[in-house]
C-alpha cells in the first residue's frame, strides 16, 4: 500500500521500507551495520521516504504468540490471548503488506535460522493473506542481510552447514512469498575475536568491506527504482 503527500498541489508518492532486526548483538551486530549501509542509501535517493522499523529483540514473538495466533484464527471462541495473537499477527502483515520494500536481518545461530525471526515468519503464516500459494510479496524487493561467524561457503570446513539462508531465500522467494530476493551475506564475523580463526581475519575484513559497498549500491539501487513514481 502507498502513500501520497500533497506537496506545492504536486501528489507525492512516500515509499516506505520495512527494516526487521533480529540480532541479539546489540552495537556489535554485523547484520545490522550492514543493514544501516542499505537504509542510508535508501534514505539518500528517496529523501522522505519512510522506514518502519521492527526490532524483534525489542518486541519478541513467541511460540506461544504464534500457537494462540494459529488456534484464534480457527477458534469458535478465541480466548482473549488468542485475540492478541491474532491482532499481533495482522500488525505484522500489514507492516510487511504496507511497505514498498523489505529490508530482513538474519544472523545465523546454532546453524539455524534464529527464533526470533522463525517466529516472526510463522506469525505471517497465520494471515490468511500469507496463505500458501497466495504469494503476498510478488515483485517486491526483499534485502536479506545475512551474517555468520564462521565460514560455511563452499570450500569451508563448515560447508553447508548455514541451514538459515536457504530456508529465508525459499520463504522469501518465487516459491513462497513470492518476493524478488537479494542476499547479502557476511562471514568470519568473529576472525577478529577468535584466536583459532587469526589466519581468516584478513579474508573477514575484505569481504566486511566487500559488503558494505554492496549494501550501499542495494540501498541505492532500490532507491532508484522508486525515485521516478
Ligand atoms: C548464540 C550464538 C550462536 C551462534 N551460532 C553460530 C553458528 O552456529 N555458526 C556460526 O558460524 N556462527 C555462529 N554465531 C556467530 C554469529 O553468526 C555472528 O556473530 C554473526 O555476526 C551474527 O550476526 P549479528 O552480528 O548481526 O548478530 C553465533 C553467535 C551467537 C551469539
Amino acid at each position: 500500500m502507498t502513500e501520497y503527500l500533497w506537496v506545492s498541489n504536486e501528489m507525492k508518492t512516500v515509499h516506505s521500507l520495512c527494516r526487521v532486526d533480529s540480532s541479539i548483538q546489540g552495537a556489535a551486530s554485523v547484520t545490522r551495520e550492514i543493514a544501516d549501509e542499505v537504509e542510508k542509501a535508501w534514505l539518500a535517493r528517496l529523501p522522505g521516504a519512510g522506514v518502519v522499523r521492527r526490532d524483534l529483540t525489542q518486541s519478541p514473538v513467541s511460540p506461544a504468540m504464534w500457537t494462540d495466533a494459529l488456534m484464534g484464527r480457527r477458534a469458535e471462541t478465541p480466548t482473549p490471548a488468542q485475540q492478541a495473537a491474532v491482532a499481533l499477527a495482522t500488525e505484522l502483515g500489514d507492516e510487511v503488506l504496507a511497505a514498498d520494500a523489505l529490508l530482513v536481518c538474519a544472523p545465523l545461530y546454532n546453524w539455524g535460522v534464529s527464533g526470533h525471526v522463525k517466529c516472526w515468519i510463522d506469525m505471517l503464516w497465520t494471515d490468511p493473506r500469507f496463505a500458501p500459494r497466495t504469494y503476498p510479496l510478488a515483485g517486491r524487493p526483499i534485502v536479506l542481510v545475512v551474517a555468520r561467524g564462521g565460514g560455511a561457503s563452499p570450500g569451508a570446513p563448515q560447508e553447508g552447514w548455514d541451514h538459515s539462508v536457504p530456508y529465508l531465500v525459499r520463504m522469501f522467494g518465487d516459491e513462497i512469498f513470492g518476493g524478488d530476493v537479494t542476499v547479502i551475506e557476511t562471514e568470519l564475523t568473529l576472525a577478529d575475536r577468535s584466536p583459532a580463526m587469526a589466519h581468516l581475519r584478513d579474508r573477514a575484513a575484505d569481504l566486511r568491506a566487500r559488503n558494505h559497498e554492496l549494501a550501499a549500491a542495494t540501498g541505492a539501487a532500490l532507491g532508484e527504482r522508486f525515485a521516478t513514481d
